[in-house]
């Protein structure tokens, strides 16, 4: 029972004024309730008096009355569904909302626990069965339960045995509602469709692979998996659902055959009038539709509090910030980073094993080393996306944990591994994180420099952008990454890779680009190619978790340590290609 509160509890902190609208809701249903139970009576009334020729003005003033009744009953009746309708969706936004709020706060290790497919999927159709947890149902409810006691007790006044006869048969449609595991059913239902969701996203995202690699078919048979769990439990659901309305239709349908030759065997021995009868009967109508408005709403307040119980687990998974970003100091723009002696794992796979590294203005600082070193990996602690296990990053002397985290990467221009863009129009994605000063004279200038202006064209509209993702080459990607870069006009740039898939002319007007850049700022770039950080003022050499060797790259050859070893492998490497290509 506290569970189901603490639920309900959940749902009415997403509404506005619910306090009100619970009032406003009630007060409806209470008018609707009175008017609706005051109907058979009335019925009943006009049928006795048309019997027994009694006066006909009163005949008529019952049922204009009856009319007048008919006509609010069902003007408070839109009214109620207006509100209802609408405060379940503004309800739902918000907490869809709320999710998304929840999903973007949480820390980089969070999404490596799910899919994105599988994030979409708990994102959307979780919200979609909060249905049943919605005010207007569960004011409906409990308003519901209250007429269904008033009716049946003017039903037993009309008639004890058929009173408790209505009774017997609607217990078995009650029981029929609160005896399956609704709950759960939904709950596994809702767990497959997210899982079959995520491996659509994946293979949709990895069809180029999948085709190369002719795995249509074992692909097909994967996915038949997921479809056959996903149905599995659709079916399972369903099936249940089914008998619970054959149950309740079996009920309705034998009740009135009850009631119809109980009621006849009474009036034949002079025990009911037919007056009574035909109100019986409108009564016996209103319980059912009582309960055809309230029974449904039991399951389906079970499916939301498995939808909401689902949510709940989702932001469960996202632990809460030490402290607010708020409470910590500002980032001063310029000035020199440090790590010291930082230790880093994933899952406790430790892949830093004390690397200390130090960049300044003025300087080009790259990081080399094997793909998996642990390369980007520092990239992510540099800009707070992770905590260290173990010793400090300094920035400006100061601890990065005390440091504003939105501050500090204010000042990062950062150009990561895979260059991302979005399904928006080109502009927007090179503006993306530039200040409002940004001119359109700086803009068109970013733009020459990183020959995009041909791309500017293709993805100028809003409506040819949607294909822009998926059809930039990977040059064409780290170039408008680039120019984002560049817009932002941070006092750091880290270039993680951002070279690799550049033509060498490019590729020329990036190192022309770096070298300007770092006149001033604290420029990183991190590489598994040597030849692109040759002219680096200092080169750290990463392996095994630690820095083996620092150093220019000329005094890192005289050495011959690793950083020569490693560069002598690269060129033989590229000579081979070159006579072999
Ligand atoms: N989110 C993650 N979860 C678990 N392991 C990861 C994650 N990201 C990277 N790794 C692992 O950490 C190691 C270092 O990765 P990374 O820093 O990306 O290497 P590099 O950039 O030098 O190629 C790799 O073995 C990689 O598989
Ligand atoms: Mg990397």
């Amino acid at each position: 029972m506290e569970a189901k509160f603490r639920n309900i509890r959940k749902i009415v902190q997403h509404l506005k004024h619910p306090y009100r609208l619970f009032f406003y809701l009630a007060l409806l249903g209470i008018i609707y309730m009175v008017l609706d139970i005051v109907e058979p009576v009335l019925a009943g009334h006009i049928m006795d008096a048309l019997l027994s020729n009694e006066v006909k003005t009163e005949i008529w003033q019952l049922g204009l009355l009856w009319l007048a009744i008919f006509i609010l009953k069902y003007a408070v009746s839109y009214e109620k569904m207006r509100i209802g309708l609408f405060s379940m969706l503004s309800g739902m936004e918000n907490i869809q909302l709320s999710i998304f709020q929840t999903i973007l706060s949480a820390p980089l290790a969070f999404f490596n626990q799910f899919s994105v497919g599988y994030l979409m999927a708990r994102q959307t159709d979780d919200v979609f069965n909060l249905e049943g947890m919605m005010p207007h149902h569960l004011v409906e409810g409990l308003l519901a339960i209250a007429e269904s006691f008033i009716i049946l007790s003017c039903m037993f006044y009309l008639n004890v045995w058929l009173g408790i006869g209505a009774v017997l048969l609607k217990c078995l449609d009650l029981f029929s509602n609160f005896y399956f595991p609704l709950k759960q059913l939904y709950k596994e239902h809702n767990e497959a469709r997210a899982i079959t969701s995520s491996e659509l996203q994946d293979v949709l995202k990895n069809i180029l692979m999948i085709k190369a690699a002719g795995k249509e078919k074992e692909e097909s048979q994967r996915f038949q998996e997921c479809l056959k769990q996903y149905y599995g439990t659709w079916n399972k659901r369903d099936e249940i659902n089914y008998i619970r309305s054959l149950l309740t239709r079996m009920s309705e349908d034998a009740s009135y055959m009850i009631i119809i030759v109980l009621g006849g065997v009474s009036m034949y021995y002079g025990k009911m009038t037919i007056g009574e009868i035909t109100a019986f009967l409108l009564f016996y109508k209103k319980l059912s539709s009582a309960f055809v408005g309230a029974v449904p709403l039991i399951p389906l307040f079970k499916i939301g509090e498995g939808a909401m119980e689902r949510v709940d687990e989702l932001k469960r998974h996202i632990p809460e910030g030490k402290t607010s970003d708020d409470e910590k100091g500002q980032m001063e723009s310029r000035g020199k980073i440090e790590l010291q002696n930082v230790k880093f794992s994933y899952n406790n796979q430790r892949i830093l094993q004390g690397v200390s590294m130090s960049f300044k203005p003025g300087e080009i600082t790259a990081i080399v080393g094997k793909s998996g070193a642990g390369k980007s990996t520092i990239i992510k602690l540099l800009l707070g996306l992770y905590q260290v296990e173990d010793g400090k990053i300094l920035w400006n002397g100061k601890d990065v944990n005390q440091i504003n985290g939105q501050s500090m990467r204010s000042l990062i221009s950062y150009i990561p591994q895979d260059a991302p863009l979005f399904h928006r129009t080109l502009r927007e994605n090179i503006l993306y994180e530039a200040p409002e000063s940004v001119s359109d004279e700086d803009v068109s200038k970013v733009i020459a420099r990183t020959g995009i202006q041909e791309m500017q064209k293709r993805f100028e509209q809003k409506e040819k952008a949607w294909n822009l993702e998926t059809t930039v080459s990977g040059g064409e990607r780290q170039r408008i990454n680039l120019a984002r870069a560049l817009l932002k006009n941070g006092s750091i740039y880290i270039f993680d890779e951002a070279t690799s898939a550049l033509d060498t002319e490019t590729e020329k007007i990036v190192q022309q680009t770096l070298r300007e850049l770092s006149r001033t700022k604290v420029v990183i770039i991190i590489s598994h190619r040597l030849s692109s950080v040759r002219k680096a003022d200092k080169i750290y050499v990463l392996d095994e978790g630690s820095v083996q060797e620092n150093g220019s790259h000329e005094e890192l050859m005289k050495k011959k340590g690793r950083y020569y070893r490693l560069f002598e492998e690269q060129v033989k490497k590229n000579d081979e290609k070159q006579i072999t290509g």
